[in-house]
């Protein structure tokens, strides 16, 4: 894989046709945070919302990873935050897989750039998409997996937990086993410019 730098990276994705979602976006969704961050968290793909304004996670999900981030300490200016697919699917269906396939190779940019210790799977797309299709997320979440030198966490989507309070316990154990494997790997942010 030839790796971009981040402006080619931007450039590439903004005009990128390389499958149908393309057709319905009003913004191509790339990422937010600090690209230096030693921890991502990636979600399945954009919805209305962050179609419409162009960055992850700002609709409702959003606000309650946020306050998830919160918990730890952590403000999403000191982690860096994406998708699998950078283009809304259409009703915020799930991505097909030529859909994910077509968008991979811009996550693999994005990970070779950021270069993060480790990386929270949020929901079964990203945990399915990164570890493997046999993984169940309700069975697989909160245990950590080593891959290439990094951590790998799956838990719950923020919307899974919008819609079953009975997620919020284990997810918020997930998030205090993050901020204590950062803390461990010497990569929990100190500030904000970090
Ligand atoms: N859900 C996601 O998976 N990603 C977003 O950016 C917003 C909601």
């Amino acid at each position: 894989m030839a790796h971009y730098d981040w402006a080619t990276l931007y450039e590439k994705l903004e005009s990128c046709t390389d499958c149908g979602l393309c057709k319905g976006r009003t913004n191509v969704v790339i990422g937010v945070g600090n690209p230096q961050s030693k921890i991502m968290l990636i979600g399945e793909g954009p919805g209305r919302d962050e179609d419409i304004q162009g960055y992850p996670f700002v609709g409702a999900a959003g606000q309650l990873l946020d306050k998830m981030l919160a918990a730890i300490g952590l403000k999403r200016e000191q982690v860096y935050i994406c998708n699998i697919v950078k283009c809304r699917p259409p009703q915020n269906r799930v991505p097909e897989a030529d859909e994910r396939a077509a968008c991979m190779d811009y996550l693999r940019q994005q990970v070779a750039l950021v270069r993060p210790k480790v990386i929270v799977c949020l929901g079964s797309t990203p945990t399915r998409a990164l570890l493997g299709e046999q993984m169940r997320i309700t069975r697989d979440r909160g245990v950590w997996q080593l891959k290439k030198g990094v951590w790998f966490m799956p838990t719950y989507h923020p919307a899974a937990l919008l819609r079953d309070a009975d997620k919020k316990r284990p997810a918020w154990a997930d998030f205090q086993a993050i901020r204590d494997k950062l803390i461990e790997l010497n990569a929990y942010p100190k500030t904000e410019a970090d």
